[in-house]
């Protein structure tokens, strides 16, 4: 899978350690920055990950912040996008099968690495499971 992936300065590190995790799964990396740890404003890569996504140049996006809030409010500010904060496997699961959600969004400074990598290969496991889910998700256009 091409996956987008960007941070803002509080997400370096964790980037780095997904991206690792990525390119070991086979996936390839659509690394759109921060490269450094000069301070930034995430709702610059929040809007080059979901452009990526929307414009079908990667299929799906991982952003990541201090919190990941901001991140997720300005991924859900694009159509078509549907970013999910997610802090450990559960959410991770469900927001891929109930929601088919193609943005995930991380806290670093909330999360230990180990759990955050738990939550993006089971975020990548996971199927949407259609349905009823569907319906609901064509209801917000
Ligand atoms: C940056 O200091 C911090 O505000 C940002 O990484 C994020 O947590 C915002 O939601």
């Amino acid at each position: 899978m091409n996956i987008a992936l960007g941070c803002d300065h509080g997400g370096i590190e964790l980037k780095q350690e997904v991206k690792d995790l990525l390119e070991k799964a086979g996936h390839t990396v659509n690394d759109v920055g921060s490269y450094s740890n000069e301070s930034v404003d995430y709702p610059e890569f929040a809007d080059k990950v979901c452009n990526a996504v929307t414009e079908g140049v990667s299929e799906r996006g991982i952003l990541i912040c201090g919190t990941g809030i901001g991140m997720s409010i300005a991924a859900n500010r694009h159509r078509q996008i549907r970013a999910a904060l997610c802090h450990d496997a559960v959410t991770s699961r469900m927001s891929r099968e109930h929601n088919d959600a193609n943005v995930l969004c991380l806290g670093a400074r909330v999360l230990g690495i180990s759990v955050a990598l738990d939550i993006v290969q089971v975020w990548l496991e996971t199927e949407f499971a259609g349905g009823r889910h569907l319906r609901r998700i064509n209801l917000m256009g």
